[in-house]
This record gives structure tokens, C-alpha cells and sequence, in this order.
């Protein structure tokens, strides 16, 4: 063959095979196209036996389908480390005019006191405590969530720590994110702290964040934690200091958190019971949103753009979802029978809202089998109607990919009625 015949030979396969690619490789944002699916039924156990009653989901079945999740999706979230422990550094009475109680605590992870995370914290004053609380992390660090001067930047030992890259963002930069004085003058206690106190969100093979505590003399497998893990566990530990503040009530502890952070509420919300009420919003792929649907992101996508957040297996569904042993409705399940929360956007097809609802739905017959009504209806639900039925809620807000007040009111709202 001359070179001018592979020219043109390569220039056929380009042209007939560049649509497929192009079909595989891109992202459907088609009704029409997604393929056909048959999700894993929460109620019927490995064996094949079915769920007939709660003793047997909470004995038998959720168990199963917790491990599923940690060996395939997600990877194995450690427990509490021996040496835990915490400092308050520093406390302001009368934050927000005299709203609110502000604190930092450090939470420390080591004796040594090299790894730890800053919990930025507000109790409402003259309400009568305990109060119940949110918890949620944060994307671009404490300073950035508010404009109370009084929150610290973050510190030259924190920014070594989160890696060359990371810019430091004007305080108050993610401000619309979190009404503080609205949750306070509800009544609610509001915690949070910077992911890349946990984990820095970028992938250097686990050697910086929390991973190598754990990680060190145990090889990595493919069951190993990602950072959606990691971050959980930070949540957890969060929950672990919040039981010992007289000012809040860690019985009544909603865990939230926004996209990759919702991936992460809900993940914490399965792992841990202690969390009394769960919020996803707009958490998508790997998420709430269905993976089997392929509308959006995908698990192949994720997997390629972010190998840090799930676990080794996870890669294994890379274009094959319909060989996962679970699907994301199942991580719904996993809250059941508290009180949870999924919210869409409207513009945010990306996260496929569709998928979240019909993930919503999926979770339906766990809440069920406590007595619970649930979402049943398959249809997509229309914007800015939000819903509650039993103890599931939902709404889809009308724009883009965020957490806004409209978001905030609804899950207040909600947390005034089951917390
Ligand atoms: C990307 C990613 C999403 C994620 C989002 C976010 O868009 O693909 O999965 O939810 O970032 O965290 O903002």
C-alpha cells in the first residue's frame, strides 16, 4: 500500500468512524436516547431472596448494598481515628449583630496535630437550646462563605497543606451560597469547613489530605477510598465534634452540600446513621442522578475528568453502567427511613434533574416499607413546585447549577417539619 492510499484509508475510517466515536464519546442531553434499563431492585437481596419487612432490610439488605457502594463505587470510609480531638480557636459572641455565636474549632486528626481540619460554626443566640444544626462543606474555604471580618483566612500552615495551585478567594466570594443569617434567625446552628482541609480536590495518588493517615503501610486496592469518601468521613468528624457542643443538638443534624458536595452529603448520610436528615442538591453523576440513564455526565466522564473521587472499581462502568451491581436510587435507600431531600435546576442538565426525580422514585419502596408515602408518579415533575411526600422532598428550581436561597427556604421548611 502507498502512502497515498493509507491517507486515504485513514481518511475513510476518520469519516466513518468519527460519528460513532463522537456519539459515545459526547454528551446526551436526549430524552429519545436514553438507552433501556432495568434498575436493581433495592427490595430483593444478593441472593436473590426478597425484602419483605424492615427487619430484614436493615439486618440483611442494606448492609449488602452499603458494601456495594463502598467496594464498587465509592471505596471503604474509615472509622473515627484514635487520636481525634478538638480546640476552640476562637469564639465571637456576637456575630451578625448579636445573632449568632461564632466559633472556630479545630478538628485534629493526629496527636501530632499535621493534620486537621477548621470547623467555621454559628449557634443563634437567645433561642433555647440545644438547637439542631446543617452541616455541609464548603468549595473555596471558610473566609469565602461569609463577610463576618472575624472569620480567619486561611492559615500559611493550611494553604502548604492544599497544594501549589490553590487560590486564595476574596472573603465572601461564595456568600450567595449561604445565607447564615436566615438560617440562624430560624433557629437552625450552620457548620462547615473547606474541602481541601479533608482532601485537595486534585488528584496526586492520595499522598496529600487525610488519605495517608490511613492509607500508610495498607497498599491502596481498588476498594480504596476516593476523596467523595474522604470528604465524608470529614463530615462525620464534623458530627464527631458537634456531639460534644452543649450548644447543639447532634440528634437533629441535617448533612448537605451542593454538586460534588451533594454527591458527598448523600454518601455521608448512608454511611453514617447519625445524621438525622439528608439534602443533595443538585448532586448528579454519582450523586442522586441515575447512572444507568447515560443524560449528562456519565460515569465514563467523571471517571476520566475526576479519578480522585470514587474508588478504582468504580472505572470498571466506564460506559458498561448497566453492570453496576447498584445504582444511585439504592444510595437513596440507604437514608430510609430519615428524612431526605433531593433538589434539581432547571438549566442544569448536566446533573440530569430527570434522573435525580426518577432516582427519587426508585428509593420509593424503602420508605415504603417503613409506612411511608413516596414519589411514585414517573413523570418528569414541573419547576418551581416544590414537593413533600412523606418523608422524601424535592423541587427543581427554576436556572442554573447552584444553591441559592430558593433552594435554602425549601429545605428549611423542610427541616422546621422533620427535625
Ligand atoms: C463538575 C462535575 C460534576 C460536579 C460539579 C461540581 O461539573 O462534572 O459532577 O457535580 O463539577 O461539583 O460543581
Amino acid at each position: 500500500m502507498n502512502t497515498k492510499t493509507l491517507t486515504l484509508l485513514a481518511a475513510l475510517a476518520m469519516f466513518s468512524f468519527a460519528p460513532v466515536h463522537a456519539q459515545t464519546q459526547g454528551t446526551n442531553y436526549d430524552e429519545s436516547k436514553v438507552p433501556s434499563y432495568t434498575l436493581p431492585d433495592p427490595l430483593v437481596r444478593n441472593n436473590g431472596r426478597p425484602v419483605k419487612n424492615v427487619r430484614t432490610w436493615e439486618k440483611k439488605r442494606r448492609p449488602e448494598i452499603l458494601d456495594l457502594f463502598a467496594r464498587e463505587v465509592y471505596g471503604h470510609v474509615p472509622g473515627k481515628p484514635a487520636d481525634l480531638h478538638f480546640k476552640v480557636l476562637k469564639e465571637n459572641p456576637k456575630a451578625f449583630g448579636g445573632l449568632a455565636t461564632m466559633r472556630e474549632v479545630g478538628i485534629y486528626f493526629n496527636a501530632q496535630e499535621t493534620n486537621y481540619m477548621v470547623l467555621l460554626m454559628y449557634v443563634p443566640n437567645n433561642v433555647k437550646g440545644p438547637v439542631p444544626a446543617f452541616v455541609g462543606v464548603n468549595f473555596k474555604g471558610n473566609h469565602a462563605t461569609t463577610d463576618d471580618p472575624e472569620v480567619s483566612m486561611p492559615t500559611a500552615d493550611q494553604l502548604r497543606r492544599y497544594g501549589p495551585d490553590f487560590q486564595v478567594e476574596p472573603r465572601n466570594t461564595a456568600g450567595d451560597r449561604w445565607p447564615f443569617e436566615t438560617i440562624l434567625s430560624r433557629g437552625y446552628a450552620i457548620a462547615t469547613f473547606h474541602r481541601a482541609d479533608v482532601d485537595p480536590d486534585f488528584h496526586d495518588g492520595f499522598k496529600n489530605g487525610v488519605h495517608p493517615l490511613f492509607d500508610a503501610g495498607n497498599p491502596r486496592t481498588a476498594e480504596s477510598w476516593g476523596t467523595i469518601s474522604a470528604w465524608a468521613w470529614g463530615l462525620s468528624r464534623a458530627l464527631d465534634y458537634l456531639e460534644t457542643d452543649p450548644a447543639v443538638d447532634a440528634k437533629r443534624v441535617a448533612v448537605f452540600g451542593h454538586s460534588r458536595l451533594g454527591k458527598t452529603a448523600l454518601w455521608a448520610g448512608a454511611v453514617d446513621p447519625r445524621f438525622a436528615m439528608v439534602i443533595s442538591n443538585d448532586s448528579g453523576c454519582g450523586g442522586a442522578a441515575l447512572s444507568r440513564r447515560c443524560f449528562g455526565e456519565t460515569v465514563g466522564r467523571i471517571n476520566t475528568t475526576f479519578p480522585h473521587w470514587f474508588c478504582d472499581n468504580f472505572k470498571k462502568y466506564n460506559g458498561k453502567e448497566n453492570d453496576l451491581p447498584v445504582d444511585q436510587h439504592e444510595l437513596l435507600a440507604l437514608i430510609a427511613p430519615r428524612p431526605l431531600y433531593v433538589a434539581s435546576a432547571s438549566e442544569d442538565q448536566w446533573a440530569d434533574p430527570y434522573g435525580e426525580y426518577l432516582s427519587l422514585v426508585g428509593a420509593g419502596p424503602v420508605y415504603a416499607l417503613y409506612g411511608f408515602e413516596t414519589f411514585t408518579d414517573t413523570a418528569m415533575r414541573p419547576v418551581a413546585v416544590p414537593a413533600v411526600k412523606g418523608r422524601m422532598g424535592h423541587h427543581i428550581r427554576q436556572g442554573k447549577h447552584n444553591i441559592l436561597i430558593y433552594d435554602w427556604l425549601r429545605y428549611l421548611d423542610f427541616a422546621d417539619k422533620f427535625l
